[in-house]
């Protein structure tokens, strides 16, 4: 298993450039199932939830070319086989994607249940709730979800809960449903306007995503389409904290600042300095920043991916900060790692008190999900001395060379790496 060994201390400056959003490739991609046709989707980011998901569609049937290290071709005119069995799809949370993409097409799907980040309970009863109002009888059996329907039919769907993979996977099986389908309290995520943007390329009829209704005329068919996908929101955010919490200067680039609002807002009310340059940000933090109070929400709110890598910024900001997680509840366990490096934060059930610490020590930790990774980075970038991070592949998952973006920038980040095989720059 992969480590990270980091020596802290570093001032992080110069320029990094923002890859493509795993979020929105996750459901594009998918998506491209949904066309008799070939789609050549752009900026696609070389992380292995996309692999993983590649991988999964190939053993459908489905043909995937490199063209270049961001482009791929998804050839989806012909699908061999309807089910996606757990070997497949164990590692990501997407996978129930495809269950909305095999339904919409071909009316009829079997996809083990989703595995992803243990960061709390994650239920996808909304999901299955939208597929039977379409008309689709769901059942769970032994651990794969079946659904099948003779024909799909436009329904009124009101999410219970705010769910950015409800809303996708409703519009994936809706877009050739026979009708009008409306979705009430959806997502609103700039990825779930990235896919709709592009189910609409490929001829679908979709309106209002990213507002409080969303509303779906059924086509008959999707053709396929040449699509580039957004920049990555979260990793962005990750860049920007990596300048702040290091005293940096440094110009993220690639992005869309619009998206980056909430997370610029609680940096500028800390001391950071945030400018905007056209598609990129410059941060830089040349003053002592202070505590904020953070409290995830649903985007346009601060969001739940950045909550980990933020804590770790207020661990090392002076005065006393709370974050309040509000949309999974099992998202503070790498407190416990950080708390090895000498920080100060009390949890309370779904509230962290972070006690800003005038200094952190290198020792080994291990990443528990994802974000909880990225946070440990972060925490190791000003940490003094030397810091061991163990189960890397977590943080794969999600950041397409993270150590090389961040070296870039003058980390002191190495890979110490078990297997031989070279890391490419190629998404199969
Ligand atoms: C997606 C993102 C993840 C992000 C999360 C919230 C992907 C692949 N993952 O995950 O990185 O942290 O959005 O922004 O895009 N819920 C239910 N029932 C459901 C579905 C969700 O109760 O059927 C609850 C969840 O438990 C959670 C909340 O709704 O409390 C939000 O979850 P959701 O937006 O669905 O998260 P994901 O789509 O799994």
């Amino acid at each position: 298993m992969d480590q990270f060994i980091i020596n802290g201390g570093n001032v992080l400056k110069g320029r990094v450039e923002v890859s493509g959003a795993k979020n929105a490739a996750l459901g594009i991609i998918s998506a491209a199932l949904l066309a008799d046709g070939i789609s050549t989707i752009q900026n696609v980011p070389y992380v292995d939830d996309i692999r993983v998901l590649l991988e999964a569609m190939k053993d459908l049937g489905v043909r995937i070319k490199n063209i270049d290290d961001h482009t791929i071709e998804i050839d989806s005119r012909k699908v061999d086989k309807l089910v996606v069995d757990y070997e497949h799809i164990k590692k990501i949370r997407a996978s129930y994607y495809l269950l909305g993409s095999l339904l919409g097409r071909f009316k009829e799907a079997q996809v083990a249940m989703p595995g992803g980040c243990n960061i709390g309970q994650r239920p996808i009863d909304q999901h299955i709730k939208g597929f039977e109002a379409l008309g689709a009888e769901v059942e769970v059996d032994h651990g794969m979800v079946k659904a099948r329907a003779k024909r799909l039919n436009g329904a009124s769907i009101y999410l219970d809960v705010v769910s950015v993979g409800a809303t996708i996977n409703i519009m994936l099986a809706s877009v050739m449903a026979k009708g009008v389908t409306t979705i009430e309290n959806p997502a609103k995520e700039p990825h779930i306007v990235d896919v709709a943007n592009y189910l609409n390329s490929m001829g679908a009829e979709i309106k209002g995503a990213g507002t409080d209704i969303i509303k779906i005329h059924g086509v008959d068919k999707l053709h396929g389409s040449e699509y580039m996908i957004i920049p990555d929101q979260i990793e962005a955010g990750t860049y920007m904290i990596a300048s702040a919490i290091t005293g940096g200067d440094v110009v993220v680039e690639n992005l869309i600042p619009k998206h980056m609002e909430a997370i610029s807002a609680k940096l500028l009310e800390m001391g950071v300095g945030i400018e905007e340059q056209g598609d990129s940000i410059r941060v830089y933090a040349h003053k002592e920043l202070k505590g904020v109070n953070i409290k995830t929400l649903p985007y346009p709110g601060f969001p739940t991916d950045m909550q980990p890598q933020m804590t770790a910024l207020l661990t090392v900001t002076k005065g006393t900060s709370i974050v309040s997680e509000s949309i999974f509840e099992n998202r503070f366990q790498y407190v416990d790692e950080l708390n090895r490096m000498g920080v100060n934060v009390k949890v309370e059930g779904n509230t962290a008190i972070v006690s800003g610490v005038k200094k952190l020590t290198g020792t080994e930790i291990t990443a528990s999900d994802l974000r909880a990774g990225a946070a440990l980075i972060l925490a190791a970038l000003v940490a003094e001395g030397e810091t061991v991070i163990n189960h890397v592949d977590y943080i794969d998952r999600g950041y397409e060379f993270i150590e090389e973006k961040l070296r870039g920038i003058g980390a002191d980040i190495v890979r110490k790496s078990d297997s031989k095989e070279k890391r490419q720059l190629k998404v199969m």
